[in-house]
């Protein structure tokens, strides 16, 4: 086949089952919706969209079509993610503790997201799945070095249940790549070095532990841990080739993707909370349907503009705490 510049063209006019959409994030959502509408099965890469409200609206329209609807979140797919799954589902690291992530390079500078948008997605989806839970809070600073109101560094915390929670440090302002994952259980725990040739993973048999019982404070010892470290074995495969495989299979069986349009708007949720936290310098915004909006203010609509309004600040250094956005809690 020929290929084309004409979307609506390789829409309508050509015998097409499937699309995948590898445009910028402003222009997922149109194109996306307008291919699910042509009836075709659907990947778009990720950030699914560039809100919540969009995502719900183009799992609505592959629901009601009987369509596949996937997002583009290709750390799942990839054999180091699924091992660490694989090691954290067995057990082996105890309780999660809390995760850190680190995604840093010398740009690419995007002009329409900023750097939480464009990195954090990877970091998200594999935390998601670990947690197996959505976070209950977001907070997340940055700052816009570069491009004014482009962050450029962003540090997202992430709150979820059982006192865990998880630490996105995305960057396009740093001297050396780095994509780094600790993931911190109360028995063991595991480095994963995304761009180590060998042993991506390594687990470490280390931990802290508090004497079972005391009386005073002068028997209070911590228990150092240094155990062993081992490397699992992991397949060379490539994620994006799985990826798309993954597509081809769920289209033939008719079957719901692993990173299905839920998982997608779930993970333009945190985003969504993560570029409202940068309004408010940093401020907890507490994940639920209503975020986004801001009671009794015009908040931005676009989530990709991020420019600090000195009005908006004057605002919420006068307001009484919690009182002008209900998503918003605790101090800055
Ligand atoms: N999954 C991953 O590992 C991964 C890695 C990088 C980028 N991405 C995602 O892929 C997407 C693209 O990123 P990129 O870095 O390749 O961007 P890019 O800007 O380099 O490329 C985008 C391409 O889309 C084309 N395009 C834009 N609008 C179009 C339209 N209306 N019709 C047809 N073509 C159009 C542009 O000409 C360009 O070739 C983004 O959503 C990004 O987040 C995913």
């Amino acid at each position: 086949m020929e290929g084309s510049a004409d979307y609506a063209h390789m829409l309508n006019g050509v015998n097409l089952d499937a699309v995948v959409i590898a445009t910028g994030v402003s222009s997922h959502y149109p194109m996306a919706r307008a291919a699910l509408l042509a009836g075709k099965h659907t990947f778009i890469e990720k950030p699914m969209a560039g809100s919540a409200e969009h995502c719900e609206e183009l799992i609505e329209i592959a629901r009601k079509n009987g369509l596949v609807l996937m997002a583009g979140h290709t750390f799942l797919y990839s054999p180091a993610v699924r091992k660490i799954q694989e090691i954290v589902n067995q057990g082996d690291i105890g309780e999660i503790r809390y995760i850190c992530a680190r995604r840093l390079n010398l740009g690419i500078f995007q002009k329409s997201v900023n750097v939480a948008w464009d990195l954090a997605p990877h970091d998200l989806s594999i935390i998601l799945a670990i947690m197996g839970e959505q976070p209950i809070s977001v907070n997340c600073h940055g700052s816009a070095h570069i491009t004014p109101g482009i962050e450029d560094v962003t540090t997202m915390c992430l709150t979820f249940g059982h006192e865990r929670s998880a630490i996105i440090h995305s960057s396009w302002l740093d001297p050396r790549k780095v994509r780094e994952m600790t993931i911190v259980g109360s028995k063991r725990m595991i480095v994963y070095d995304d761009l180590a040739p060998l042993e991506k993973i390594r687990v470490f048999d280390m931990r802290v532990e508090h004497p079972p019982h005391y009386d005073t404070f002068g028997e209070f010892q911590f228990a150092y841990h240094y155990g062993d470290m081992y490397a699992p074995y992991i397949k060379q495969e490539e994620p994006l080739k799985t990826e798309c495989q993954h597509f081809l299979d769920c289209i033939q069986h008719g079957t719901q993707p692993l990173s299905c349009g839920t998982r997608g708007l779930e993970l333009v949720k945190i985003l969504e909370a993560s570029s409202e936290s940068l309004r408010y310098d940093g401020a907890a915004v507490r994940l639920s349907k209503s975020i986004g909006r801001v009671a009794g203010k015009t908040a931005p609509s676009d989530n990709t503009s991020r420019v600090k309004s000195p009005k908006l600040l004057t605002q919420r250094l006068n307001r009484k705490p919690g009182a002008a956005n209900p998503n918003v809690v605790g101090g800055v």
